[in-house]
């Protein structure tokens, strides 16, 4: 089936199946009907039965779900319940999710540039550390993980809290450790991403204190049986939402977890595999990753030469996906858009009515997201095109995607020869 339709990419006609995301079969049936019958679909033992057990594959000693990756990100940001104006210091290549939690809590995200690994450059972190800095947030993106090294030594030189955002890179490792288990504090994404439920998130830490605060965070400050205020009387204890995940979730996030090691082991060949195949290319440049990393291909990246080939990276794009390559360009939002500092949610007054709250919380000036700059990530994310990765592509896939974007590559050279 999928050779057919591999072969049917050269007619230009139909888009490649690059096979399911995911397996979901029989197990993961029974997980949920065992909890439908059980009429308790709440949270409960199962979300409980996931923690510990996510909690062990990173040998971190608290996991605490969520309802999503953003729900994640903002559970971090509130167990360090950060006075407003707080800095975070962010990559600005990576969701909107990273941050949306920040500002609802009253944080400015503060932007480092990146280097070609897409992720943070340590010394431009380090540089734009003020008093105001309460957190340097590591977002591995695409499934690469950051300098952790660097960036763990930065945020302990200047006592900062260092938080990873593993939305992207379930099961990376950084020189040997995985990711999650190497901030105060790690987010994951159940959305879509390598482990997924179709939604949910978890967060990760070995601090008690921010355990405590975290599990408070995600369900109102509630004082819950078995949680942090337990036998105190019902009230709210301070400002939290509720982002609590149910057993549904938790029942196919169980069974999930079992295969999840199969998922990233083959996306990680199929990535190399698309690598290898490009690899004589100069023209593309595949997202660097560090000596002794593991990085997971959540999403396959590649910086494109783009003076070379005459065409800009969305060209890039849109010319493979003619050929049925599910290539997408520069990352995140393109254009105008670009990096989230000049999103509108930032550029504009779009965060608290018509104010420039938070970003003018105790300074005299608000922070102007259109006079940020990271000139290296502009230029290296501007000339970008990825391929989201699945652990179902077969080696005629592989070679369909290789061709096709070779074929892609060649064309531009081609057309770029009869101009000269
Ligand atoms: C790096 C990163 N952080 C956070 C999020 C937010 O996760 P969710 O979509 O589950 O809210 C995403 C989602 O794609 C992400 O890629």
């Amino acid at each position: 089936m999928r050779e057919r339709e591999a072969a049917r990419v050269d007619g230009g006609a139909a888009m490649l199946d690059l096979g399911a995301s995911h397996d979901f079969g029989d197990d993961d049936l029974a997980a949920v009907a065992e909890v439908l019958r059980s009429g308790h679909v709440g949270m409960g033992p199962r979300t409980a039965a996931f923690e510990r057990a996510f909690a062990r594959r990173h040998g971190v000693a608290h996991a605490v779900t969520c309802s999503s990756g953003t729900a994640a990100m903002h559970v971090c940001i509130g167990a360090l319940d950060p006075e407003p104006g707080s800095e975070i210091i962010v990559t600005p290549w990576t969701s909107g999710g990273s941050i949306i939690g920040a500002l609802l809590h009253n944080c400015v995200p503060v932007f480092a540039d990146v280097d070609d690994t897409y992720t943070l450059d340590p010394a431009d972190v380090e540089a734009r550390i003020t008093p105001r800095t309460r957190a340097i947030m590591a977002v591995h993106l695409f499934g690469n993980p950051c300098d952790v090294d660097a960036l763990r030594a930065i945020a302990d030189r200047h006592g900062l809290a260092l938080i990873e955002d593993c939305a992207q890179a379930h099961f990376a490792a950084s020189r040997g450790r995985v990711v999650g288990s190497l901030g105060d504090l790690a987010g994951f994404s159940f959305g879509g991403k390598h482990l997924s439920a179709g939604g949910g998130g978890a967060v990760l830490t070995n601090d008690q204190r921010l355990w405590e605060r975290a599990v408070l965070f995600r369900d109102a400050a509630l004082p819950r049986a078995n949680g942090p205020l337990e036998g105190r009387p019902y009230a709210n204890y301070f400002l939290a939402p509720n982002y609590k995940i149910n057993d549904l979730t938790a029942a196919v996030l169980r069974t999930q977890l079992g295969k999840v090691d199969g998922y990233v082991a083959n996306k990680i060949r199929a990535a190399e595999a698309v690598i290898d195949g490009l690899a004589d290319m100069d023209e593309l440049t595949p997202q660097r990753v560090r000596p002794g990393d593991r990085h997971t291909y959540w999403v396959l990246g590649f910086t494109l030469d783009t003076g070379t080939l005459g065409c800009s990276a969305a060209a890039f794009a849109a010319a493979a996906v003619r050929k049925g390559v599910p290539l997408g360009g520069p990352y995140i939002g393109s254009g105008d858009a670009g990096p989230l500092y000049r999103n509108p949610f930032l550029a504009g007054p779009h965060c608290y009515g018509t104010s420039r709250y938070p970003f003018d919380a105790g300074r005299g000036a608000p922070l102007d997201y259109t006079q940020v700059e990271c000139p290296r990530g502009e230029d290296i994310m501007g000339r970008g095109v990825s391929l989201q990765m699945t652990p179902n592509m077969s080696g005629a896939v592989i070679e369909a995607v290789v061709a096709a974007i070779r074929q892609t590559a060649a064309e531009f050279l081609a057309q770029r020869r009869g101009f000269a």
